[in-house]
């Protein structure tokens, strides 16, 4: 299997896409650091990868702190002895224009979008340096690369993750690590279920979703783990400071 022996951390892996990445790592052989600021979902992950035969451990880590994000890193290479993946999966989303944002509302956005993405590179890097090199898969949007209504803030927080993808991978290409960006259009998990019924008709929301989508439907978690674990992966081997968009061809058109 393409992860036998890697150990990779997952972060917001408690729920969504960061689950499914967890879980599709684990199959492929890797021990997987389950990371996340919620500490139930973060041990129903664990024991979902277990029971697939596949190793793991929980480690509560706000993304915006750095104590915690420092922490992350340490406990990776303590347990599995080695730090080679990072999938900065953490996020939010709030559905309002600029006019309606506050400040404190944009400050924790950026913080956890963007900030967070940071901080886990920072403290991730020096291992994988000491362990010959690593992989970073930072988790952006389509909303990264197009514009839409009422997501301002998380427009321009994935627009950011998409530029620091490529300032990392130019300053890091040297140390032997790829860093690249999964740009995932809409897959069907809570936080895109919280920001339909934030709409106050969901399933008319969900309707305009499926038809603006080429393929007619909504992404899976599951699709997007498979697209993560290519970019973990060596099969994605000559690729750094890409975007490997995954939206149904949302973007297409
Ligand atoms: N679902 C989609 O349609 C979609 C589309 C494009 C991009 N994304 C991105 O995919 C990623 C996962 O989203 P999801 O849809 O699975 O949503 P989700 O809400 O299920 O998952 C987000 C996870 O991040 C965690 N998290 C939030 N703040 C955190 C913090 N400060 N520290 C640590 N963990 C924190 C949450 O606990 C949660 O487990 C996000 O970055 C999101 O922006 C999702």
């Amino acid at each position: 299997m393409s992860m036998d022996g890697r150990c990779a951390v997952v972060t917001g892996a408690g729920s969504g896409l960061g689950r499914a990445i967890a879980r599709r790592l684990a199959a492929d052989g890797a021990r997987v650091v389950v990371a996340g600021d919620k500490e139930g979902p973060l041990a129903r992950t664990v024991e979902l990868i277990e029971g697939d035969g596949g190793a793991a451990v929980a480690v509560r880590c706000d993304v915006t702190r750095e104590e915690d994000v420092a922490a992350l890193a340490s406990r990776a290479v303590e347990r599995f002895g080695r730090l080679d993946v990072l999938v900065n999966n953490a996020g939010m989303e709030f559905a309002k224009r600029v006019e309606d944002t506050t400040v404190a509302e944009w400050d924790r956005l950026m913080d956890v979008n963007l900030k967070g993405v940071f901080l886990c590179a920072k403290h991730a890097l020096p291992a994988m340096r000491d362990g010959g090199g690593g992989v970073i898969v930072n988790v952006a949007s389509e909303l990264a690369l197009v514009g839409s209504e009422a997501v301002a803030a998380y427009s321009a927080s994935k627009a950011g993750v998409l530029q620091l993808t490529r300032a990392l991978a130019v300053d890091h290409a040297g140390d032997g690590v790829r860093v690249n960006t999964l740009s995932p259009g809409v897959i069907l998990t809570d936080l895109l279920q919280t920001a339909l019924d934030s709409t106050g008709d969901a399933d008319k929301r969900r309707r305009e979703f499926e038809e603006r989508t080429l393929l007619g439907r909504l992404g899976t978690p599951e699709e997007a783990a498979e697209a993560a674990l290519f970019l973990a992966s060596d099969r994605s081997s000559y690729m750094t400071g890409a975007n490997l968009v995954l939206d149904g061809g949302w973007t297409a058109h």
